[in-house]
């Protein structure tokens, strides 16, 4: 395996999508500093550029100054007050303060500091410690105290405090995994601000789960099997792929890599070289034509299913209120790609807004991926047949019991792929007559909740250009009768989505249902537009009932599809504080504006994801399970770009 490191150090920005570097960081908190707005109390929760406009990254011409901008979310640890502040880097200055009311407008995201208070709160609480007691557990030290956001439910007393709920679990040792043994039936209801415990919910002693799950233990496992011989990938001349500064070519595709504190990866610029307008005679590069301006996964919530009085609040936000980004895996000591793997260092504020590298954050590699295409001719005897290749870009972030992997997938038939990876440890309970309605026993005992992982793409289109169209297409059924005498017609049928409200669209599997993304400037060669089709995989949306706590905070979730208007300020779909925030923001309120869709620069929000009812095989570990779409060019070139991959791998 031969790898190769990133290596922005420097720190001149050439291009306004340049990821924010360790020096504009610190340039933003000494301006944060010297407004008065940091402070031994103040702590900062995100720091994140501010991205440009479409427009204004469009009218950017290389050599150009570079307006630089930061958002930041500040939290005053002694009042609980919060703000969002908007700085210019460029010309050194807080352009914009916005008080949050906590009662009404959400908290900040949760901070890694407060995973670590957590602990200490409810160790100190009396009430907490005597409820472990009478479950006969004293020693604290093998406790794990699981910290997990509060969500929103119009709790006595709950309004505008900052709040987290506990769950705990017992270690036999402390390498022993504590999710084999959850103490069950006590939650503690913990205020961050006031730093105590405002509420212990203990419905009686239930028995702890004794077996253990210690995946990594050799004593557990059994020895390691030896029936595996090396199987390697050697790429003796190198990758395909050039990477320069953040700009990654390979293939004909061309994008920016960019990175998140709570999106994670994002892929910028995103544009296919065309074989057909190059000109091999005289030298002329193939033209690139835009696909999408802007592609990341913007939100994702879990919900859980079990109604009982011990989690009926549990779901997470992982991007909105745990920042997924924040939480991504450095692959120094492990990565799962082979062959020639580059790395891209995220470089992210930390709770003091000092800058934090996490090296080797973004992986990227090339994988052969089976056939691309094949035939053998009946009437000319030719065999053809070629290999297929995709570019992959990944990361993995670790939140709590989870671990989520993003990998972007492109191919050279234009075709792009986003799969996320759901490993780790499955969120535990104990396995009673009561449980047995809303879980899987695992373990003797131990039980599983049912619950969902829904992602929330978020795809700022540019299909040949600015101005892109949605439609819906479905198969069409046609009754026999004229013209259709034997009955074996089909066809297709069209819906343009042409508005906001008529965008919240359903995937239909039996109807073969996807949705076509098509430009209202440029033709193919049949005149037809050019366009992309987008295939969901149509897995169910949001199950909790539509006027639960959690359908209000997750409307996006209620749909597999939303269309909106292009808005450089409309970047999360359940809206920008969603920790504790009592729902309707994102994409619910923007759609209400109902703007028209036709012709004009659009985003495209898409849930996907698992509804995972576990199995006893996902324990201890969870094997890989994934979900994801496909955008596939549609006509968006006049006929198979792949003629000219030559045979041979
Ligand atoms: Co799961």
């Amino acid at each position: 395996m031969t790898t190769v490191r990133s290596d922005r150090t420097s720190e001149d920005v050439l291009h306004p999508l340049d990821r924010l570097t360790a020096g504009e960081i610190d340039r933003a908190r000494v301006l944060l500093e010297g407004a008065g707005l940091l402070g031994p109390t103040v702590r900062c929760a995100v720091l994140a550029l501010e991205e440009p406009s479409r427009a204004q990254v469009r009218r950017h011409r290389s050599g150009d100054e570079v307006d630089r901008r930061v958002r930041a979310v500040l939290l005053d640890r002694s009042t609980g007050g919060s703000r969002t502040v908007l700085a210019s880097l460029t010309r050194e200055r807080v352009e914009e303060v916005v008080k949050h009311d906590p009662a009404t407008d959400g908290q900040p995201p949760i901070m890694l500091e407060e995973f670590e208070a957590v602990d200490e709160i409810v160790k100190a609480d009396p009430g907490w410690v005597e409820a472990m007691s009478r479950r006969g557990i004293t020693d604290l030290s093998l406790v794990a105290a699981c910290p997990l956001s509060a969500g929103s439910f119009d709790l006595r007393g709950e309004r505008g405090r900052r709040m987290l709920r506990v769950l705990a679990f017992q270690q036999h040792r402390p390498s022993d995994h504590p999710w084999a043994h959850p103490v069950d039936g006590l939650v503690a209801y913990v205020d961050l601000i006031e730093r105590r415990v405002v509420e212990l919910v203990d419905t009686g002693v239930m028995p702890v789960p004794a077996e253990e799950g210690n995946y990594d233990d050799p004593e557990f496992t059994g020895p390691p099997r030896t029936t595996r011989r090396p199987l390697e990938i050697t790429q003796p001349e190198g990758p395909s792929f050039t990477v320069e500064r953040d700009v990654v070519t390979w293939e004909g595709w061309r994008f920016r890599v960019g990175f998140d504190p709570r999106e994670g990866l994002v892929l910028h610029e995103l544009s296919i070289a065309d074989p057909s307008t190059g000109d091999p005679s005289t030298g002329d590069r193939a033209r690139q034509r835009p696909v999408a301006h802007r592609a990341s996964v913007a939100e994702m919530v879990v919900p859980y299913a079990d109604p009982g009085p011990v989690r009926f609040w549990q779901n997470y936000f992982d991007s909105g209120e745990y920042l997924l980004g924040q939480q991504v895996n450095s692959l120094e000591r492990g990565c799962d790609c082979v062959g020639h793997i580059h790395y891209f260092d995220a470089v992210m504020a930390d709770a003091d807004a000092r800058p934090r590298t996490v090296s080797n954050a973004v992986c990227m590699h090339e994988e052969d991926d089976g056939v691309a295409w094949k035939h053998t001719d009946l009437f000319t005897g030719a065999a053809q047949t070629r290999r297929r290749r995709r570019l992959v870009i990944s990361f993995f972030a670790t939140i709590g019991n989870y671990d989520y992997g993003f990998y972007w997938y492109l191919y050279q038939d234009g075709a792009i792929e986003l799969e996320a990876k759901a490993t780790g440890v499955l969120f535990t309970g104990v396995y009673d007559d009561r449980a047995a309605e809303w879980s899987t026993e695992v373990a003797p005992g131990l039980a599983a909740p049912y619950h969902q992982h829904l992602f929330c793409a978020r795809l700022d289109m540019t299909v040949d250009g600015e101005r892109n169209a949605v439609e819906e297409l479905d198969v069409r059924r046609v009754p026999r009768g004229e013209g259709n005498e034997h009955g074996n017609a089909f066809g297709r049928a069209v819906t343009r989505i042409r508005s906001e409200s008529e965008s919240g669209r359903i995937a239909d599997g039996a109807a073969g249902r996807k949705w076509r993304i098509l430009s209202t400037e440029a033709t193919n060669r049949f005149g037809r537009p050019t366009s992309y089709v987008l295939t969901p995989e149509g897995q169910p949306t949001l199950l909790a009932e539509p006027d639960s706590s959690v359908a209000r905070r997750a409307g996006f979730a209620t749909r597999h599809l939303w269309v909106t208007r292009y808005d450089p300020a409309e970047r999360y779909p359940a809206g920008e504080l969603v920790n504790q925030h009592a729902g309707g923001a994102g994409i619910p309120e923007w759609t209400r504006a109902d703007r028209d869709l036709d012709g004009q620069e659009i985003t495209l929000w898409h849930t996907f994801g698992v509804t995972h009812f576990p199995r006893p095989e996902d324990w201890p570990v969870m094997p890989v399970d994934t979900c994801g779409f496909r955008l596939t060019p549609h006509g968006f070139f006049d006929r198979n770009p792949t003629l000219d991959v030559p045979p041979g791998s």
